[in-house]
């Protein structure tokens, strides 16, 4: 079972022993590739560039990369658009690339998680071309939900339903039928009751598992299964409301679940099993539906991506997430910021109402508010690395994103002739868009890309970039990248077993936990300093002077004096 705790690690052919939970507690570090590291000068991000940065992720401390997707794509939505599962972007490199890669990464003791995309192709798919030129009613539109158009002349769509980047879901193919597509017209969305839908990513499966890849990010995870028998279809309106019971005809639907039973078959015929986290935007007690170890057996928790910087909304997220995972076999899975999202050292900068998520099913990462409204680069910041120590002290795995090492903020000031992302294209009025998080890395101080490149990045990179780029930290033992360093590497000695013991701290707006093997973290969320109990501190996010711990600051210790264990939240 790749998910129940092991205690005897297995011994792979090569001699090396292979542990098969490896991922419970794993740094697993998001490449979104097109803007970490271009290797050949045009402007865009390969996989060249991530293998000659691997002494970065080797340095940092990672224990996985997470690779979004790198395969052949038109790029109508960064890459979650795919033309063809089973190759590399021609723009991103060849698959004699992509193993030179994973050897290497391989070689530094770092796994390779990639991104699968099931519930929609690019509409360059030869499938989906196949799909057009084909008549209403063939196998080939079957691979695809295509319907009727509605209205006297069958004008009209067959609903009113909405794509997650704005405008209409259904597009005309001009015989009268419309395609579905939740998210872009260039994202048509798959049939998952076609059989040969569901054989072909078994076989997408096997290709990428024999290759080497340790696991797998599957993408949109609780769109797949798709009720659209009622005659009419709901409303836009209707489906806003009721939808976390497994009613709703797209999202979280309990049919999801037998397509995940046959992958957990194929990934478990691997040694070390092949791991897998869902994308599911689903309700907190559902999640552990797709991260059952007959299932994905991990499940992202998104929920600190909507908590602000307080103490008591982090323990609410915490708390219920260690008991739901605790149930689920699973372990938990922490994120504060994603390719999707607003980074966090800006969240935590803005008025709380502008910093927010919207919440709805399967929307929450579209982040509304930009970045323009007064922005406390430095207060955001402070509570950034706070929220990150918290995050890396906590049981479980934790998701980190690329740049957020070097405490970058969002980009707002993207010229619209700039942009990328669909989402600005499509509702811009509403949303700017996730462009602002996938500016391309400044890894030197000077030159045309600060070392991203040698020639300017796909998307523009700010003025002064260079101040926060991996050499300028390099040499400053104060910089975040050096805090990530140091916490990944103590996190990577410390962490034990999966328990955590709340601690109560005497102050109201301040988080303190223990975990086994004596270290504590405390996070100080309020305006004021407080004191930390008398012991050695391993790592603090800001300066700690005569034993005080400063305002929006979270500190790791190990008492002198061991303090009788507070309430026990979990038993690993
Ligand atoms: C997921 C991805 C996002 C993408 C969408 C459609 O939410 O994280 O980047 O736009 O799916 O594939
Ligand atoms: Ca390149």
């Amino acid at each position: 079972m790749p998910n129940a705790v092991q205690t005897t690690p297995e011994v792979g052919l090569d001699g090396i022993t292979e542990d098969p939970d490896w991922w419970r507690q794993a740094a697993v570090y998001q490449i979104y590739p097109r803007s970490f590291a271009d290797s050949n000068g045009d402007g865009i991000g390969d996989l060249v560039g991530i293998t000659s940065r691997i002494p970065h992720l080797a340095a940092l401390g990672v224990d996985a990369v997470w690779l979004s997707p790198f395969y052949p794509s038109a790029l109508a939505d960064g890459g979650y658009d795919v033309d063809d599962y089973r190759d590399v972007d021609p723009k991103l490199g060849t698959l004699a690339d992509f193993d030179a890669m994973i050897a290497a990464l391989h070689d530094a003791g770092i796994k390779l998680v990639i991104d699968i995309v099931p519930n929609h192709s690019s509409n360059q798919h030869p499938w989906f071309k196949e799909a057009l030129s084909a008549p209403k009613g063939s196998p080939e539109r079957d691979r695809y939900i295509f319907r009727d158009g509605t209205g006297p002349d069958g004008a009209q769509p067959p609903s009113d339903w909405e794509s997650m980047f704005g405008g209409p879901a259904w597009e005309p193919v001009g015989d009268g039928q419309f395609y579905l597509h939740l998210f872009a017209r260039e994202q048509p969305d798959f049939n998952w009751e076609n059989q040969e839908v569901r054989a072909d990513f078994l076989a997408t499966l096997r290709f990428w598992s024999d290759r080497g890849v340790d696991g797998f990010r599957v993408d949109v995870a609780h769109g797949l299964a798709k009720d659209l028998t009622a005659d009419p279809l709901a409303t836009w309106a209707e489906l806003d409301s009721a939808t976390t019971d497994g009613s709703h005809p797209f999202w979280d639907r309990d049919g999801v679940h037998s397509i995940y039973a046959e992958w957990r078959k194929v990934l478990n015929e691997y040694d070390p099993p092949r791991t897998a986290v869902a994308e599911a935007w689903v309700a907190p007690s559902r999640r552990a539906r797709f991260a059952s170890p007959d299932s994905l057996g991990q499940s992202f928790n998104f929920d600190l991506l909507s908590a602000d910087f307080d103490a008591g909304q982090f323990r609410v997220v915490i708390t219920e997430d260690l008991a739901l995972s605790g149930k689920s076999g699973s372990s938990s899975t922490w994120v504060l910021s994603n390719h999707d999202v607003v980074r966090h050292a800006t969240r935590y900068g803005l008025p709380p109402k502008d910093a927010h998520c919207t919440i709805w099913p399967g929307r929450a990462w579209l982040l509304t508010g930009g970045t323009r409204p007064a922005l406390e680069r430095n207060l955001g910041l402070r509570r950034a690395r706070a929220a990150t120590l918290l995050m890396l002290a906590l049981p479980g795995s934790a998701y980190l994103y690329q740049g957020e090492e070097l405490g970058l903020h969002e980009i707002a000031d993207i010229p619209d002739e700039a942009r990328q992302d669909p989402t600005f294209f499509r509702n811009g009025d509403v949303d700017v868009g996730r462009d602002g998080c996938r500016i391309p890395l400044p890894w030197s101080a000077g030159g045309p890309s600060f070392g991203f490149g040698t020639a300017a990045a796909h998307l523009p990179q700010p003025a002064g970039f260079g101040r926060l780029s991996v050499e300028t930290q390099e040499g400053d033992p104060s910089s975040t990248l050096w805090m990530y360093r140091d916490a990944l590497r103590l996190r990577r000695r410390l962490q034990s077993s999966e328990r955590l013991r709340w601690v109560d701290s005497g102050y109201p707006d301040v988080l303190h936990f223990q975990r086994d093997g004596g270290w504590e973290s405390v996070t100080n969320f309020q305006d004021q300093p407080i004191a930390l109990p008398d012991g050695e501190i391993l790592i603090s996010s800001s300066v700690v002077t005569d034993g005080r711990l400063p305002a929006n600051s979270t500190a790791w210790l190990v008492r002198r004096e061991p303090e009788t264990p507070g309430k026990h939240v979990r038993e690993g």
